[in-house]
């Protein structure tokens, strides 16, 4: 008998869990765990789910001549060719709210763990250097009084600014509508700068040397964006130049390289592109990616579709 069911394609095994059993019992999944695999399968696709590491280029979609829907296991879209998907009607979603918390939470770790030198304190501990408590000693930066620019005030933005408001700091947002004189003035007083939003070709390499030059010596820089959003090669200056105090950085450039520099500098907290990592809100991710792609297929309408898919909020301007 003919497989009347249609096929989801999934780029990775952990994306079965965001699936109901009821769905499953409708659909044939398949998994493709490596770019020729998903080349070949994409080829009789009606879903197809994958994860912000997957390019989903032109090339990759003139392949998928049946696909109907499109889901990332990210809220960032800009691995996804939207104008060839908006061409051939396909629906994309993404998962925009399950990993607001996360993420604000661990913009929040980064920029503690680099305002108080906790990565220095680590090393002096386990290197045995610690000899005793000292007034002077690993002096940090305190959050309170502080001036906080956010770029972007989407939903992480907006709840990371709630977050730093609590802790006493004067929250600033650079969006669409700030004027590039009003950045540059901003930029002057940012002693906390963090970035919230997707890579555009507006918002590539927004922080750029120039940029960089206006901060004060204070200044500490968070990304748990986009690598691209930073001149990562003028930020790695720096901070080993000392130009500014510290960064605390969960994305690159050019994943999964990484400046070498930034290896080398103790001012520097890294983290591996965490910012959604917890088993609640990979869930909840899988949930609304697999789910929802197998309900936008069959008719069902669902909050997390782009919607109109070329017209995507820019958050910020150059
Ligand atoms: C996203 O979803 O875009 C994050 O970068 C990873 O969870």
């Amino acid at each position: 008998m003919k497989n009347t069911k249609p096929t989801i394609l999934i780029t990775h095994p952990f994306l079965l869990q965001g699936f109901s059993t009821q769905t499953l019992e409708k659909v044939k999944v398949e998994i493709a765990s490596t770019r020729s695999v998903l080349e070949r399968l994409v080829e009789h696709a009606d879903i197809l789910v994958v994860r912000l590491t997957d390019r989903v280029d032109s090339a990759l979609l003139a392949r998928a001549r049946q696909l109907k829907v499109l889901a990332t296991f990210s809220v960032g879209v800009s691995h996804i060719d939207l104008n060839a998907c908006e061409k051939r009607k396909i629906k994309v979603l993404h998962t925009p709210d399950a990993l607001t918390e996360a993420t604000s939470e661990l913009s929040l770790a980064l920029l503690l763990a680099a305002s108080r030198r906790v990565l220095e304190g680590d090393e002096m501990c386990r290197k045995h250097a610690f000899k005793g408590w000292e007034p002077d000693l690993l002096l940090g930066n305190a959050i309170r009084g502080k001036t906080a620019v956010l770029v972007g005030k989407g939903r992480i933005g907006t709840h990371f600014g709630k977050i730093l408001k609590f802790l006493g700091a004067k929250v600033v947002f650079v969006t669409t509508k700030t004027s590039p004189t009003a950045i540059q003035a901003l930029l002057q007083k940012a002693q906390i700068l963090s970035f919230h939003t997707d890579l555009t070709p507006e918002t590539t390499h927004w922080l750029s040397a120039k940029r960089i030059d206006l901060l004060p010596r204070d200044c500490v820089v968070i990304n748990t964006a986009r690598g691209a959003v930073i001149d990562e090669r003028a930020l790695a200056h720096a901070l080993k130049t000392k130009k500014i105090f510290a960064a605390g950085l969960d994305v690159f450039e050019e994943e999964p390289k990484i400046h070498p520099d930034l290896y080398r500098l103790r001012n520097v907290v890294l983290t591996p592109h965490l910012g959604s990592a917890t088993i609640e809100t990979r869930l909840a991710m899988a949930r609304l990616a697999c789910e929802n792609a197998a309900m936008a297929f069959f008719g069902k309408s669902v909050k997390n579709i782009l919607k109109p898919q070329l017209k995507i909020q820019r958050a910020v301007k150059k």
